[in-house]
């Protein structure tokens, strides 16, 4: 400006000055106007949030629908369910007023009446609020929010929006992640199909063999016990498309082929059809650490998982014996050992029985040669999952010797 004052500037300079700063100031005029708008906006909307139009919409729905109600009775203001023990608001009933109601079924949302009374009769909504089951941010007051959409909050409503996000063609019960919270000690729970697919994989699949899930297990793939607690950062979605990066994804993928997610990856392709994967990654974000909430949510208050006698039978003919060692360090999960009748769920490997015939043929080495200078998929296995110190290692040389003997034995008593 001070530009503007020096006298040897001339009168067109001086003009073209005047109209620069006149549409400087049009500019300015056109923000201010702007900013005022924005601000009117906003006091407009905190003067009469979403929710208001929703219970003023509520009001018209009961007069219209259930004519003997007197409308001055439905409460107005925001409205919330506080569960004290849980330490949890959940105020989505400021806006799902209708959900206690009685002859709303056919209203559209969010008005309508709770479309599954029989599960609110055994889970009151005084005692559980709503967000135990639907997830969502309880506290929210407007529906993007609430609805758990928000930047900063991680469990969204589990409800028909992402569900066929994931799965267009045939959307999952996702809501089911959240039953099994408190229902996962249960060996299956009425309603809740696809966590009972899950639970009855795990059993059949032998996942424990390399899994610790609540406590028990092997040890050559990660605790699986609050593997529902994995943030998205914690996973590896390099192999993964970018439409494809959710937790749920990764695990559907992994679960139908673990080396396509994660290559250097032990665990068996199990060949499980699209809804079995779903369903057991379903039930792996069901898997939270639930230490915080209160046990009168358990169903079943032994907190662990029931074993059938069978179970508990063959983990301790496994733990005894000359096959014991092979339990112990996890080689069975690849490798049957028919001398000491252990039966590997996978047979990824070789039977042990003939490893010293075996080696020999395929490798040219002794089996003592192959454990100290192992190649291939036990080269791997012996430096990374399971590392052996070389008295280890010669007790499973002279337990595959003896396992050999056997067999050797039982040929030559068959021989005529
Ligand atoms: C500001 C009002 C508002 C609040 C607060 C609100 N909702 Fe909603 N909700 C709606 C509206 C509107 C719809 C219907 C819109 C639609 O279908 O997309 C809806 C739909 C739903 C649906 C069905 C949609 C689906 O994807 O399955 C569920 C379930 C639901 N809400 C649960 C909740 C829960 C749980 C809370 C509390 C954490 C909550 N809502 C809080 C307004 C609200
Ligand atoms: C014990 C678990 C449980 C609790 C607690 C619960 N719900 Fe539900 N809710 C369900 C089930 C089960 C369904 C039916 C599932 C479905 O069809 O998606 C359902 C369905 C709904 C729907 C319709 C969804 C749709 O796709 O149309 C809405 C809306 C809803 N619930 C809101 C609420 C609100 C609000 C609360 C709290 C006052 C609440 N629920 C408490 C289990 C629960
Ligand atoms: C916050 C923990 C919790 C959540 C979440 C939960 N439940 Fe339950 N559920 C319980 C408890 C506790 C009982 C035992 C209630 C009783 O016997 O009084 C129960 C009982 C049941 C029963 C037996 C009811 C009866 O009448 O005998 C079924 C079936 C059931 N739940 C299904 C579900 C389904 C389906 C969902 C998800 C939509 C769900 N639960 C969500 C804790 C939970
Ligand atoms: C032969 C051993 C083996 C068996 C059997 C096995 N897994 Fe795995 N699993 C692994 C290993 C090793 C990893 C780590 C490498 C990877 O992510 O693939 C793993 C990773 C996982 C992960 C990812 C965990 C995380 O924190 O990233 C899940 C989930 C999982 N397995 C579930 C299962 C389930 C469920 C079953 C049974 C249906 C099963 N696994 C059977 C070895 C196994
Ligand atoms: C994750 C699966 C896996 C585990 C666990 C495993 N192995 Fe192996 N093992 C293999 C595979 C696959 C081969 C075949 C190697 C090849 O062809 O390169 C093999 C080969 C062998 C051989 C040579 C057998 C032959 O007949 O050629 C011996 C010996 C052996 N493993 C010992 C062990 C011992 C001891 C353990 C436990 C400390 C163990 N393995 C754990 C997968 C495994």
């Amino acid at each position: 400006m001070a530009q503007a004052a020096d006298p040897v500037l001339s009168e067109a300079d001086m003009s073209r000055i005047r109209q620069i700063s006149q549409r400087e100031l049009i500019v300015l005029l056109c923000i201010a106007l702007i900013a005022l708008v924005t601000i009117a906006v906003v006091f407009a909307q905190a003067e009469s949030p979403e929710w208001k139009y929703y219970q003023s919409e509520f009001r018209a729905i009961v007069a219209e629908t259930l004519g003997s109600v007197d409308v001055d009775t439905i409460p107005r203001g925001i409205q919330q369910i506080w569960v004290e023990d849980l330490d949890r608001v959940d105020r989505c009933i400021t806006c799902h007023q209708g959900v206690q109601w009685k002859g709303l079924e056919e209203i559209e949302q969010p008005w309508t009446t709770h479309p599954d009374q029989e599960i609110l009769s055994s889970h009151p909504i005084e005692e559980y609020g709503c967000t135990l089951c639907h997830g969502g941010e309880g506290f929210a007051v407007s529906e993007f929010e609430a609805h758990g959409y928000g930047e900063h909050w991680e469990e969204p409503l589990l409800g028909q929006a992402i569900a066929s996000e994931y799965e267009p063609v045939n959307p999952p019960p996702l809501l089911q992640i959240r039953c099994n919270v408190c229902h996962r000690y249960e060996r299956s729970t009425p309603n809740m199909e696809y966590i009972n697919v899950g639970k009855e994989l795990v059993r059949l699949k032998g996942c424990k063999i390399c899994h610790v899930i609540n406590g028990q297990g092997g040890r050559l793939g990660p605790d699986l016990t609050h593997v529902g607690e994995k943030h998205a950062e914690e996973f590896d979605f390099s192999n993964l498309s970018t439409d494809q990066m959710t937790i749920f994804n990764w695990h559907v993928k992994h679960f139908k082929s673990p080396t396509t997610v994660v290559p250097a990856s032990i665990m068996p392709d199990l060949n499980l059809q699209t809804k079995e994967a779903i369903a057991l990654s379903m039930l792996m974000m069901s898997w939270r650490d639930d230490s915080h909430l209160p046990r009168r949510l358990f169903p079943n208050l032994e907190l662990k998982d029931e074993q059938t006698p069978e179970e508990i039978a063959r983990d301790e003919r496994m733990l005894t014996g000359d096959g014991a060692f092979f339990a112990k360090f996890s080689c069975f999960v690849c490798h049957s050992i028919e001398a000491f009748e252990i039966q590997s769920p996978t047979n990824k490997g070789p039977d042990l029985s003939w490893a010293p015939e075996d080696v020999r043929t395929r490798f040219n080495k002794t089996v003592e040669e192959f454990l100290f200078e192992p190649t291939g998929t036990m080269k791997i296995i012996l430096e990374s999952q399971i590392v052996l110190t070389d008295e280890q290692k010669w007790e499973a040389i002279n337990k595959i010797m003896k396992a050999y003997d056997i067999v050797k034995n039982r040929e030559q008593e068959k021989a005529p």
